[in-house]
């Protein structure tokens, strides 16, 4: 029991990962034509702190918004929402009122206000993103959120790419980064071997991305393939019917039939030009997998996703 809170307590700590402005304005630039006329509720932002809150305040004209809600939480404690709107005159006026609660994002008045609101946009809690996604899902939500890239794999995040409910965003390659990793602030207490300086704020790296479902230009770019197929280059798996790609740029451009390439294909992936037939370990039977893995020579791969290209050569894939 005592380890189980630890746990949890340890959890909550490493959920306290704060976005910074550039990589929220780096990524919600290329959804501008969204916001027009709409609601944007942040179910997991201190106003207070939340950088999230801070774009949409400044961006609030420029965006056309016609409301911000924001939820502050505190675990222990009944706190308050902020709310930004336009008045009868046009002026924009901004509401400090007490929740009856803690401000939970699970509970009822939590989600009364997501119910009002068009588009949801935050980085909740890593440690509760699958409860989060299938509480947007479940409520039909339109979003913008932040989660930590092995969430793509989770089984119960994974179907959704399948089914083209939800998709990576932009993830430009510019705002605070570290290699592939993007920068939180931490707080002074937090401490970890993967914390680093930048702008005079202490970081945190984070592998994550920005999941979303709504549109996006990138979304419907097609990959250029241009490198022919060969066996000796492209070997086939020895527990799955589907060749090895090793690298999304190389997916060749006159193999029509399954594939499997890395995670990061996710970030290129355009649906008029692949179909997403699965992931490795939830496709494959498991008593063929290699260590939970496809294989090539009995040596398995790192996660692959399993693709198709939907233009078959006798145009049945269309
Ligand atoms: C990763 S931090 C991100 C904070 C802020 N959204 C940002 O991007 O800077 C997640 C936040 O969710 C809050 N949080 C934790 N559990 C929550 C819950 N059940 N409901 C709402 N917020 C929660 C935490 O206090 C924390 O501030």
């Amino acid at each position: 029991m005592a380890n189980a809170s630890l746990r949890q307590a340890r959890k909550a700590k490493n959920d306290e990962f704060y976005t910074q402005l550039t990589d929220i304005s780096a990524e919600l630039y290329h959804y501008r034509q969204h916001f027009q006329g709409k609601s944007v509720f942040l179910n997991c932002d201190d106003p207070e702190e939340s950088n999230f809150w801070r774009y949409f305040q400044l961006n609030f004209d420029d965006l056309g918004l016609t409301r911000l809600v924001s939820t502050h939480y505190h675990p222990t404690e009944r706190t308050y929402k902020l709310v930004m709107e336009r008045d009868e005159d046009g002026n924009i006026t901004t509401t400090k009122t007490p929740l009856e609660g803690n401000g939970d994002f699970r509970s009822a008045e939590c989600i009364e206000l997501l119910d009002e609101a068009d588009i949801i946009t935050t980085n909740p809690p890593f440690s509760l993103f699958r409860e989060y996604v299938a509480l947007l899902m479940e409520h039909k939500k339109k979003f913008i959120i932040i989660g930590n890239q092995n969430a793509i794999t989770y089984k119960e995040i994974f179907p959704l790419f399948m089914s083209n409910e939800l998709w990576l965003g932009v993830n430009p390659r510019s705002g605070t980064r570290k290699g592939n990793n993007l920068l939180f602030a931490v707080p002074d207490t937090y401490d970890s071997k993967f914390i680093v300086e930048y702008n005079g704020v202490r970081c945190m790296q984070v592998s994550a991305k920005w999941f979303t479902n709504l549109d996006i230009d990138k979304r419907h770019q097609p990959l250029t393939l241009w490198k022919d197929y060969d066996p000796e280059e492209y070997p086939h798996y020895d527990n799955y019917d589907a060749i090895e790609v090793s690298k999304s740029d190389e997916i060749p451009v006159d193999y029509f039939g399954v594939m499997g390439v890395p995670i990061t294909f996710l970030d290129k992936y355009c649906p008029e030009q692949f179909h997403i037939i699965g992931l490795d370990r939830y496709t494959v039977p498991k008593e063929f997998l290699v260590g939970g893995r496809v294989a090539v020579n009995g040596k398995p791969k790192y996660a692959r996703v399993l693709i198709q290209r939907v233009d078959q050569p006798d145009g049945q894939g269309e």
